[in-house]
C-alpha cells in the first residue's frame, strides 16, 4: 500500500539515502545488466494497457548522461497519454513519464557538468518511468543535498509550469491576486507556496471540498469546486482578480474569465475537464470544446484582458526552452534552500501499483503529488496480480478487463 502525507517518513528516509552516490552506486546497481524494469503503455486506453516489463538497458549517448532511477513523477497528463488524450499523441508502445530523478551512473561521451554519483533530476520526453533512462544534459539538475528523492520527483515539472506562469507570463507582484484551480493538486500547492513567497499576495483556491482541511493554510480563500464560486470571489473582491490560472479547459474557462480585472492575465495551462471516464471520451472532448469560450481578439483589446497558453513540455522539448527552464530551475533551488518552498507529496507507489496511483487521480483522491518509487515493493494483490512484471515484453497480448477482479489494499485516508 502507498504510504501518505506525515506517514511516509519512514519509508522516504529509506528510499532517500541523502548521502547515496558512488558508494551505494557500487553496491546496489547491477550495472552490467542488459535489461531493466519500465512501465509500458501498450497502448491507448484504460489501466488495463499499462503494465511493468523489461526493456534493453539504455547506454548514454554524446552529451547525455545515464541515470539510475529512485523515483519519477506522476502527473495528471500521464492519464492524458495513456487516453490518448493529447495532441498528436506518439506511436505506442511507449513508457510514460515526464519527469525523474536518481543518481548518474555512467556518461556519454563529450558530457560536461555532471559526473558519476551525482543525485539529479531530469525531464525527459516519455521513458521517465523506468528504472534506468539516459538523457541529454539540457534536461538535468544537481539536487540540493538536503532534497530527499521523493521531494525532487515531486518538483520539477510543478514548480517550475507555476514559477513561469506565475513570474514569467502574468508577472506576479505584491498585492496582486491569483486564482488557482485543483488547489490541492501539486501544480495547485506549488502555485500556493510561490505566491507565498511576494508579499501580499491573496490565492483563492478552487478544490473538492474534502480537501480543504489539509490545504487551508496554503491559499486565503478556498472554495468548493462544486459551488458557485464566481460569485463568492466577486462578493470578497467586486474588481476580479489579476491572474487566473486554468487547468480545467471547458465551461470553467468563460465563467473564469469574467473574474479577470482589467490588465489580469489568464493563463490556460491544461485540460483536466476533458478526463471523465478511464478512457477518452470524445463527448467530454467536444463538450469541453464546445464550451471554452472563443475569445475576440477586439474584445480584449477593448477590455485590457491578457489570455495566454503555457506547456511547459512543449517549451522544452519542442521550442528550445531548456536555458529559460535552467535559469527558473536555479531559481527554484535557491528558495528550496531558503526553505521557502517545499513540494508536496501525496504518497508513493511501487512500479507495480502504477494502475492504482492513476487511479488515485482519476478519483480526485490526491493532495499534491503521486511519486513511483522505483525501488519499492509493490504490496501483494488481493487477488491475481495483473501489473507483474513481464518477461514477454511490450507486445505481450493485452489482457482486456484484468483489472476489474484484482485489487490492492484499498487506501487508508
Ligand atoms: N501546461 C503545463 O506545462 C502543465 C504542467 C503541469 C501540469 N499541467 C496541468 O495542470 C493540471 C494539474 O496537474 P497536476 O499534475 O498537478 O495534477 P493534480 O492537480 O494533482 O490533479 C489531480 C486533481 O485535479 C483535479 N481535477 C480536475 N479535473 C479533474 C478530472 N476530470 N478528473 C480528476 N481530477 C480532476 C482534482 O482536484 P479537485 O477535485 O480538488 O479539483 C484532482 O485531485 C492538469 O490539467 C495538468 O495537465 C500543465
Amino acid at each position: 500500500m502507498a504510504k501518505e502525507g506525515a506517514d511516509m517518513t519512514e519509508e522516504t528516509e529509506y528510499m532517500i539515502d541523502r548521502n547515496a552516490g558512488k558508494e551505494a552506486l557500487s553496491a546496489e546497481s547491477p550495472i552490467n545488466a542488459k535489461e531493466m524494469r519500465a512501465v509500458v503503455l501498450a497502448g491507448f486506453g484504460g489501466l488495463n494497457k499499462l503494465r511493468v516489463t523489461k526493456k534493453a538497458m539504455p547506454e548514454p549517448q554524446d552529451g547525455e548522461v545515464k541515470i539510475r532511477v529512485k523515483a519519477c513523477g506522476l502527473n495528471f497528463l500521464d492519464l492524458m497519454v495513456r487516453q490518448g488524450n493529447i495532441d498528436n499523441p506518439p506511436k505506442t508502445p511507449l513508457v510514460p513519464g515526464f519527469e525523474c530523478c536518481g543518481i548518474v551512473e555512467s556518461v556519454g561521451e563529450n558530457t560536461q557538468g555532471f559526473e558519476i554519483g551525482d543525485r539529479v533530476m531530469a525531464f525527459m520526453n516519455y521513458n521517465a518511468w523506468a528504472e534506468v533512462v539516459c538523457t541529454p544534459t539540457d534536461f538535468v539538475y544537481k539536487m540540493p543535498d538536503e532534497m530527499m528523492f521523493a521531494e525532487a520527483a515531486a518538483f520539477s515539472l510543478n514548480f517550475v509550469a507555476a514559477y513561469i506562469m506565475l513570474f514569467e507570463v502574468a508577472s506576479l507582484r505584491e498585492g496582486m491576486s491569483v486564482l488557482v484551480h485543483s488547489a490541492g493538486g501539486a501544480v495547485g500547492q506549488a502555485v500556493a507556496q510561490l505566491c507565498s513567497t511576494v508579499p501580499n499576495v491573496t490565492v483563492f483556491g478552487i478544490a473538492s471540498c474534502f480537501k480543504h482541511s489539509s490545504i487551508k493554510d496554503s491559499v486565503t480563500h478556498l472554495f468548493d469546486r462544486n459551488t458557485d464560486y464566481i460569485q463568492e470571489v466577486k462578493k470578497m473582491s467586486p474588481d476580479g482578480v489579476d491572474i487566473v490560472l486554468d487547468c480545467l479547459c471547458g465551461e470553467n474557462t468563460g465563467k473564469s474569465l469574467s473574474l479577470l480585472k482589467p490588465l489580469g492575465t489568464y493563463i490556460l495551462y491544461g485540460a483536466s475537464n476533458m478526463v471523465t471516464g478511464e478512457t477518452k471520451s470524445f463527448f467530454s472532448f467536444a463538450k469541453s470544446w464546445w464550451q471554452v469560450e472563443k475569445v475576440n481578439p477586439i474584445k480584449l483589446y477593448e477590455e485590457n484582458k491578457v489570455i495566454a497558453g503555457f506547456s511547459l513540455l512543449n517549451l522544452l522539448f519542442k521550442q528550445g526552452g531548456c536555458h529559460l527552464v535552467k535559469s527558473v530551475m536555479d531559481k527554484l533551488l535557491r528558495l528550496y534552500e531558503e526553505k521557502k518552498i517545499k513540494p508536496v507529496v501525496d504518497s508513493l507507489w511501487a512500479l507495480e501499483e502504477v494502475k492504482e496511483a492513476m487511479q488515485r487521480i482519476h478519483d480526485r483522491g490526491n493532495i499534491g503529488k503521486l511519486i513511483l518509487d522505483v525501488e519499492k515493493s509493490p504490496t501483494p494483490l488481493m487477488a491475481n496480480d495483473s501489473t507483474e512484471t513481464s518477461e514477454a515484453g511490450e507486445e505481450e497480448e493485452d489482457p482486456e478487463g484484468d483489472n476489474d477482479s484484482k485489487e490492492r489494499m484499498p487506501f487508508i485516508h
